[in-house]
């Protein structure tokens, strides 16, 4: 069975705090989601294998580490998941950013795909899945369901407030997929929106409301 994280690191809690806030305007909603994807990429990596190698100092010879295993693949979830691309990608400039296209019917709020394109060797890399919102859990799981469809075997998914609900549904669809989570909130609303929560993840960074 997946595990499910969720950070308790006081700057991403603090951070979060002023994303949640209805008075924080586009540009520095758009900055705090890109800090908080960093510290938790910074947290979601820790189990990331290393490989010795053999390295000079401009003292002496000496062997150190680097990352070592398979190479890592980003996938938001459009529009919003695009918030939380470069804040991983400062960390890890070298993964390569796939995209899976999906918005929720706002009668059914079942998940619509629109577009999927991923690296070429989707075999060979370890796939993040990103998306500020686990609401419902019917993009995430569509999202996963589209990675392993074209031959992702290792997926994270991602995201920054999640409702219990949603996070049972991907559990239940996907137990192979550890799940990060910045905040677990309290419930869903009759609207399908996440309380507290904190609105419309793609109106907020867009500025489209
Ligand atoms: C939001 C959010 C997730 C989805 C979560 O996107 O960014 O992708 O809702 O809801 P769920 O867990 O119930 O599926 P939305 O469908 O509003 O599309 P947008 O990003 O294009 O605005
Ligand atoms: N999508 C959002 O953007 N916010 C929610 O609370 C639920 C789904």
């Amino acid at each position: 069975m997946g595990k499910v994280y969720v950070f308790d690191h006081p700057l991403i809690q603090h951070k979060l705090t002023y994303i949640r806030d209805v008075k924080t305007g586009t540009k520095e909603f758009r900055e705090l989601v890109d800090e908080v994807a960093s510290l938790m990429a910074f947290e979601a990596t820790r189990d990331l294998p290393l490989q010795d190698v053999e390295i000079e100092t401009p003292v002496c010879k000496t062997t150190s580490k680097v990352i070592a295993g398979k190479k890592l693949g980003i996938v938001p979830i459009l529009r919003a998941g695009i918030g939380m691309v470069d804040g991983f990608l400062k960390l890890m400039p070298a993964a390569k950013v796939g995209h899976v296209g999906l918005y929720r019917d706002p009668e059914t709020l079942q998940p619509v795909e629109y577009y999927v394109k991923l690296p070429n060797d989707v075999e060979e890399r370890d796939f993040i899945v990103v998306d500020p919102m686990l609401a419902t859990g019917g993009s995430a799981v569509e999202a996963i369901n589209s990675l392993k469809k074209r031959g992702a075997k290792n997926i994270k998914f991602m995201c920054l407030i999640a409702s219990p609900e949603g996070v049972e549904i991907v559990k239940e669809a996907h137990p192979d997929v550890d799940i990060y989570i910045a905040a677990l909130d309290e419930k869903l609303n009759d609207h399908g929106y996440i309380v507290p929560g904190l609105g419309d993840a793609g109106d907020r960074l867009f500025g489209t409301k």
